[in-house]
């Protein structure tokens, strides 16, 4: 018994003097990381990359637990890219929470942080800069409602791949449009990553996780599970067989309007190319993004055919 307690003291301060040992590495120069990536390379390590912009919650997490099963070694980058910032939205309100992002990193084992500030990703204020477009994928959608923002996304992650060179990125099915440019612009550009989707992670009620959720206040967030319940009712009609697509946005629009919602869009397209539903369709997706207070939210649900 005694020597069992022994053991067990023994154990836990091992296990202790290894948690004690671990910190997370930050870095914010471009360089540091090629450097540090590099060396793991040269071990023969697979590198994931999962970019964010902070303000932590489960659904990165899961990204991060998500990218220890693909890779060796996990690289987390945290940036506020003003560059997919319209002139009128929040980059400056962004919530910033880099203490608290760090204590969940740490608690899902991230190898490296990359935190550069903005003079580190565009250091050119002079002049111009490289941007990078996807086009076609862009204009639909979120982007006729944000435009240029699209650009600033696959700009900073073309960076990112650069910087980092990872063998796998991993990105939300939540941002499903963001998700299919990041892929394509990968193709288009011959990057050698493989960008993998993840799951959406909801709140038990059903609402999608998001930095954003931080603006609603109290009825709002009582609110807001209401845009998947919505989604969810499309999705149950068209697995019933409903194909009259138009009928379906409108109603759910209208649904979203009475819950107290300013929908941008609901939309309901093929789930690989983000075109309008064909004959050939599998898969489709149903895509909205609304207005409640001063939060713009956006969730989306897939539905395979039968
Ligand atoms: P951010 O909104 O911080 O999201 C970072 C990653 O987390 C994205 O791939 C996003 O889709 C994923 N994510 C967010 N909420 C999620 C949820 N509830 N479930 C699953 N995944 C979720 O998206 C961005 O940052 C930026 O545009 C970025 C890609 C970092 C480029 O600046």
């Amino acid at each position: 018994m005694l020597q069992n307690k022994a053991a067990l003291h023994a154990k836990a301060k091992t296990s202790s003097a290894s948690l004690n040992q671990y910190s997370l590495e930050t870095l914010a120069r471009p360089s540091s990381i090629l450097e540090r990536v590099h060396e793991w390379r040269k071990q023969g390590l697979r590198v994931a990359l999962v970019p964010t912009m902070g303000n932590l919650h489960n659904g990165h997490a899961t990204l991060v637990a998500e990218a220890r099963k693909h890779a060796d070694r996990v690289v987390v980058s945290i940036f506020v890219n003003p560059l997919q910032f319209g002139p009128n939205e929040d980059f400056d309100a962004y919530p910033r929470t880099p203490v608290e992002d760090k204590v969940l990193l740490e608690q899902y084992r991230a190898d490296l942080l990359f935190a550069p500030e903005v003079s580190d990703m565009y250091p050119q204020t002079a002049r111009p800069h490289t941007i990078v477009q996807v086009p076609q994928l862009s204009d639909i959608l979120d982007g006729v409602v944000r435009p240029g923002h699209f650009i600033g996304v696959a700009t900073v992650v073309a960076k990112l791949f650069n910087i980092v060179r990872p063998d796998v990125a991993l990105f939300g099915e939540k941002d499903y449009q963001q998700l299919a440019i990041i892929k394509q612009m990968a193709i288009d550009l011959c990057i050698p990553v493989q960008v993998i989707g993840v799951p959406t992670v909801r709140e038990i009620n059903g609402l999608a996780m998001s930095s954003r959720n931080r603006y609603l206040n109290s009825a709002q967030r009582e609110k807001a599970p209401h845009i998947y319940e919505v989604l969810h009712a499309v999705e149950l009609q068209l697995q019933q067989g409903r194909r009259d697509f138009a009928v379906l946005e409108q109603g759910a629009s209208e649904k979203l309007k009475q819950f107290g919602f300013l929908p941008d869009y609901v939309s309901i397209r093929d789930a690989e190319n983000l075109q309008f539903p064909s004959k050939e369709s599998h898969k489709l997706v149903v895509l909205t993004a609304v207005r409640l207070g001063r939060a713009r939210l956006i969730d989306n649900v897939q539905v395979a055919l039968s």
